[in-house]
């Protein structure tokens, strides 16, 4: 029994003591080293005191068993389009840390459901902030989308460098393939389920998944599977399983991966001992491979934590037989220094290592020299070709990086100006009065319906017609700037603006009261066959010469430039001699709309938005030349800004035109109703301006009045045509092969992947507006 006991003692001693000397402290002293199976190493801790600083506190809720780990991320304000719907997300569960610079934590899946009687559906986001030391690692995480026809997108910015990106997206849809069935195979290859590597290191960012929100004539997916999915994963932890699409577990979380370093270079941090975080004698120091930060590494022969001051331990390479000494050659010994050596038994000479000399008999050392000095040669060569590999690399690495902060995109900084109203009276309408003009609003008097609002025509006791819109819901806040605007905007007296007469506050829902614009709009023309007039080329110079002059004299409003905000051709109307009169002048748009309705949230619709407003959220009068550029394109091409029936990459026509325009296919996709009586070298003038205002940066775009000129320009070269020579074909030919400006061939890439993910902005808007 005694016996007994003390050989358990005794065994128990040596399992502690065996264990006591294999592992190296983790924590700091006294501190807790897990939470739950999570080991928490320094400098993270579950304490202030325990942890480097408040940014690497990790929280353990020991109410849960088992207990978990979690992340304090920020509550935030993204600069985003979607700042205002709340789905911040607080805590993320850890679910390991490596101290090599990189912790796994797990992100929920945003879902959205589409509701099978009104075919709307509910789209959900999640907003995440890192503290500084952390960001989303690039290229190991990948964005996944399930369900056909919905759209995925992260869009976010790294808050350290302030660094906006390009969003992200991807949209599983194959139109002649939409409804699920089980006989589907299960790569994520694009039907029904697409995924996309995230190339950028975001700290701040928002995922949004948004379904059901094309047009298109297809079936509409969500009769077969409601629910569509968006998440982040790392890469390899999910494999798509088509009965996912109808058996999700939505509450599932996927793991991703994140970046962590400390402070901000090896070399500041080393000349103040104090702040320097590599605290172990045996450490080494290595910058993050994408700044700011560095990591501390354990020398080599050492291991533990290098950021604890006794945390670098010898690793004994005898006893574990880590060690390359020659079995039965030569014996191991261990050195505290971190390495070891090997010592060959008596009658052998050399390094006694396997990939070392070895251990060789003393005669035959002529040999042995010669095998090693060629083998230290190839060494060599090896050596000098690795670090020219790597330098090299790493130079292209730099450049990418350079050309990407190009074309990242800066932020706007200019503020849309406030104007404030003058003493002229805007005629104020009694409900009564519009009430009578529309035969009290009736289903017959509509003339279109969208996502601002519905439009009736009406008959005022003095025998005008007028356009009379009510606006969605306003604000009450929002009331008197409403008021100022409609003032403004009753000032305005511009051939080839729609005149807004007064207005009717009488009612819950404002009404705004317009001329009556008689023959639709240029959207209908150009793209309804079937009640068409024929815009020809004369005709649509004319339209873009008069839209841009309307625009110019809007931007040289005499208080503040008045930015139109909605540049697109189904906002140019056509009175009955087809002379353009841009309509919908902001009024309706500074009433902000509640959640269901994204498309205010995006304000411009369709392909005609301005990319940069992905990252400032802001709309300034560059973007209506960005728009103005669209319409251009689509006066020369008869296309739509967005269309399912060009290739993917073509959809939006901004892409499409700049894409054709560098390899010189201009005339391909001119329109084919025009190309025969449109004159070659008005053409290419047109397309030069449309491609200028289509630049990725708002600064390079030339200003409104800039193009108005230029366009009145051609409409003389148009005028006295005859008296012109036309040039030669050669010299068209180089014309339409000429890149539209030095600028867009450096950025080119980076332009069509930041206006993919505005596309797809633009189709969630689109859909909204369109009839739900
Ligand atoms: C911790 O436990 C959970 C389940 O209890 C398991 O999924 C996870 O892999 C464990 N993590 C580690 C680091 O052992
Ligand atoms: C721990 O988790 C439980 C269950 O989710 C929750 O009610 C509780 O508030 C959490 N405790 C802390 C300290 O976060
Ligand atoms: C999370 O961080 C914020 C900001 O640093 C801080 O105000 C908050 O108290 C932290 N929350 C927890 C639970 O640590
Ligand atoms: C906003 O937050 C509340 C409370 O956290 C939640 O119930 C609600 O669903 C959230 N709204 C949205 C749109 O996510
Ligand atoms: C950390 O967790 C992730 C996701 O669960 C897993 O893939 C990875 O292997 C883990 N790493 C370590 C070091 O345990
Ligand atoms: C769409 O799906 C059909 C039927 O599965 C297939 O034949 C076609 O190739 C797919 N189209 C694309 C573009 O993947
Ligand atoms: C399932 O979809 C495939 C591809 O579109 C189609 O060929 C097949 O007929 C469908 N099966 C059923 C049972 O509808
Ligand atoms: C949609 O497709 C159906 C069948 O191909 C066709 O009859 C219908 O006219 C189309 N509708 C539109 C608006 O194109
Ligand atoms: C949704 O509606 C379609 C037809 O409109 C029907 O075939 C389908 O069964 C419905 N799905 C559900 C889940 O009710
Ligand atoms: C996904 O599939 C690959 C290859 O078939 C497999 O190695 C991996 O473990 C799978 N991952 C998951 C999360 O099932
Ligand atoms: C869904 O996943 C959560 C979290 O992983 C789990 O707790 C829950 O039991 C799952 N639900 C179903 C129905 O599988
Ligand atoms: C904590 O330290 C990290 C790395 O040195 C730094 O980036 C971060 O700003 C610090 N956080 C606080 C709250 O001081």
């Amino acid at each position: 029994m005694q016996m007994g006991f003390c050989l358990n003692q005794m065994l128990l001693l040596v399992l502690l003591s065996a264990a006591a000397a294999k592992t190296q402290p983790m924590s700091k002293p006294n501190c807790p080293t897990k939470c739950g199976n999570v080991s928490i190493p320094f400098p993270f801790g579950l304490t202030e005191l325990c942890s480097l600083n408040t940014s690497f506190l990790i929280t353990c809720n020991q109410t849960l068993s088992p207990p978990i780990p979690f992340l304090n991320t920020t509550q935030q304000s993204l600069s985003s389009p979607f700042h205002f719907l709340n789905a911040s997300y607080e805590k993320l569960r850890v679910l390991n840390i490596s101290l090599d610079g990189q912790l796994h934590v797990s992100l929920p899946v945003a879902t959205s459901c589409v509701n099978n009687k009104t075919g709307e559906s509910d789209n959900q986001f999640f907003t995440i902030t890192f503290d500084t030391p952390f960001h989303l690692s690039s290229k190991q995480n990948k964005l996944t989308v399930l369900g056909a026809g919905t759209v995925g997108l992260v869009s976010g910015q790294d808050s350290t460098s302030k660094t906006p990106y390009a969003p992200t997206s991807c949209v599983p849809l194959n139109i002649t393939n939409t409804i699920y069935n089980n006989t589907h195979d299960d790569s994520c290859s694009g039907n029904f389920c697409c995924e996309t590597p995230i190339q950028h290191r975001l700290s701040e960012f928002i995922y949004i998944c948004a379904s059901n929100i094309f047009e298109e004539n297809y079936t509409k997916p969500y009769q077969s599977h409601p629910c569509s999915y968006t998440f982040l994963v790392k890469e390899g932890a999910y494999n798509f399983s088509m009965t996912d699409l109808i058996n999700f577990n939505r509450t599932k979380m996927f793991p991703v991966v994140v970046d962590w370093a400390v402070g901000n270079t090896c070399r500041a941090a080393q000349k103040n001992t104090s702040s320097y975080a590599c605290k172990s004698k045996y450490s080494e120091c290595h910058n993050a491979k994408v700044g700011p930060g560095y990591h501390c590494k354990c020398s080599s022969g050492f291991r533990g934590n290098p950021y604890l001051p006794h945390g670098c331990q010898d690793v004994d390479e005898c006893t574990e037989e880590s060690h390359d000494c020659l079995k039965g050659r030569s014996i191991c010994i261990n050195s505290p220094a971190g390495s070891y050596s090997c010592s060959c038994l008596k009658g052998y000479e050399g390094d006694g290592k396997i990939n070392g000399s070895g251990c060789v008999r003393r005669s035959n050392r002529k040999i042995i020299i010669a095998f090693s000095v060629s083998g230290s040669i190839l060494a060599l060569l090896g050596g000098t070709l690795y670090v020219y590999c790597t330098l090299k690399k790493r130079k292209l690495n730099r450049l990418k990086e350079h050309f990407f902060q190009l074309n990242g995109g800066q932020l706007l900084q200019q503020q849309i100006g406030r104007y404030s109203g003058s003493n002229e009276l805007t005629k104020i309408f009694t409900v009564e009065e519009l009430k009578d003009a529309t035969n009290n609003f009736r289903e017959e008097m509509v003339l279109g319906a969208g996502g601002e609002g519905t439009v009736y025509k009406g008959i005022l006791p003095d025998n005008r017609t007028v356009a009379i819109k009510k606006s969605r819901i306003s604000n009450p806040n929002q009331i008197e700037h409403f008021i100022n605007e409609v003032i403004l905007l009753c000032q305005i007296n511009h051939r080839n603006v729609v005149k807004l007469l007064g207005c009717c506050l009488e009612t819950e829902v404002p009404l705004l009261v317009y001329e009556f614009v008689p023959n639709g709009t240029v959207y209908d023309h150009l793209h309804d066959q079937t009640k068409s007039f024929r815009l020809t080329w004369k005709r649509r110079l004319q339209i873009a010469v008069e839209t841009g002059g309307a625009l110019a004299y809007l931007h040289s409003a005499t208080h503040a430039p008045i930015v139109h905000r909605d540049v697109k051709t189904s906002n140019i109307l056509l009175d009955h001699n087809l002379t353009a009169k841009v309509s919908d002048f902001g009024a309706s748009r500074i009433i902000p709309l509640d959640r269901s309705e994204l498309t205010t949230l995006v304000m411009g619709t369709l392909g005609y938005l301005d990319p940069q407003y992905f990252h400032s959220s802001q709309l300034t009068e560059k973007s209506d030349v960005y728009s103005f550029g669209v319409v251009l394109v689509e006066l020369i091409t008869g296309e739509k800004a967005l269309s399912f029936d060009r290739a993917e990459a073509h959809r939006n026509l901004g892409v499409h035109f700049l894409s054709s325009m560098n390899e010189g296919r201009l005339l391909d996709i001119v329109d084919g109703r025009i190309i025969d009586e449109a004159n070659v070298e008005q053409l290419m003038v047109v397309a030069n301006i449309a491609s200028h205002c289509l630049r990725m940066k708002g600064e390079e775009r030339p200003t409104m009045r800039e193009v108005a000129m230029e366009l009145e320009g051609i409409n003389t070269v148009e005028k006295h045509q005859w008296e012109k020579v036309n040039l030669s074909s050669e010299e068209t030919e180089t014309l339409l092969k000429a890149p539209p400006s030095s600028s867009f061939s450096v950025d080119g890439v980076n332009r069509r992947t930041m206006l993919a993910g505005s596309d797809i902005l633009n189709r969630i808007s689109f859909s909204l507006t369109s009839g739900r």
